[in-house]
């Protein structure tokens, strides 16, 4: 009886030792105080490091911020094809024929990408009549129409990166390549539009009404 009322005892302590223990640590981290706080261990919390724009003795301006070194070109910005990645040629004109080599891969990922970014307001055939102009007062092109359709593939690009009056840009939204995967779409869909009854291949005519 008194061996067990002991162990019982001794549980009881360890248990108040935890939780006083917990009640300590969380004491540190979760009251605002103007001491600093207590760091048994800085694991990352402290570490031997510059901020940005700080001073430095180490180096003889006095700045810990370094310059890139002369002539150095970050790999994010750099775009040596020009043409390519604006839809503009050198010589300031739309770039006349898509880039990209036309494969089925291409074209499926553009019907993704245009059906995705494109569609909401453009519709899927791309007459304008997308689910956006249907719920507000906002006139999107219609892709095949005259004016529209006799645009060259730059122009396209151009349009789909930078927008144009009322129709904002998606250069965030759509890298580079899918720009013209979608330009290589709206090739697609202007195709099937102009489409008639001798494009359908005579066995399955028929079926065709
Ligand atoms: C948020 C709605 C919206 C989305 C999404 C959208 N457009 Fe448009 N688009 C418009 C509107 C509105 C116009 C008409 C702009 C004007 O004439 O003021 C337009 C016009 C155009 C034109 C014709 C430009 C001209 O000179 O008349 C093209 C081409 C076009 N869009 C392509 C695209 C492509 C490709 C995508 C997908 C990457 C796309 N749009 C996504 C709203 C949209």
């Amino acid at each position: 009886m008194s061996f067990l009322s002991t162990s019982l005892r001794r549980r009881a302590a360890v248990i108040l030792g935890v939780l006083a223990l917990s009640a300590l640590s969380t004491a540190c981290s979760n009251f605002t105080s103007r001491q600093p706080p207590v760091w048994v261990w800085f694991d990352m919390k402290k570490q031997d490091k510059y901020k940005p724009q700080a001073e430095s003795p180490f180096f003889t301006d006095g700045r810990a911020s370094r310059r890139p070194v002369e002539g150095v070109v970050s790999q994010e910005t750099y775009r040596p094809d020009v043409a390519y990645s604006t839809g503009i040629t050198e010589a300031g004109l739309y770039v006349a024929r898509n880039p990209e080599p036309m494969t089925a891969e291409l074209l499926e990922r553009g019907q993704q990408r245009y059906n995705i970014y494109c569609a909401p307001c453009h519709d899927r055939t791309g007459t304008g009549k997308g689910i956006v102009p249907s719920k507000a007062i906002w006139v999107p092109g219609n892709l095949h129409e005259e004016r529209i359709a006799a645009f060259v593939d730059g122009e396209y690009y151009h349009v789909i990166a930078n927008g144009r009056r009322s129709m904002p840009g998606y250069a965030k939204q759509i890298p580079e390549k899918d720009r013209w995967a979608i330009v290589a779409y709206i090739r697609a869909l202007q195709r099937a539009w102009k489409g008639n009854m001798s494009d359908v291949p005579a066995e399955i005519q028929a079926q065709v009404r």
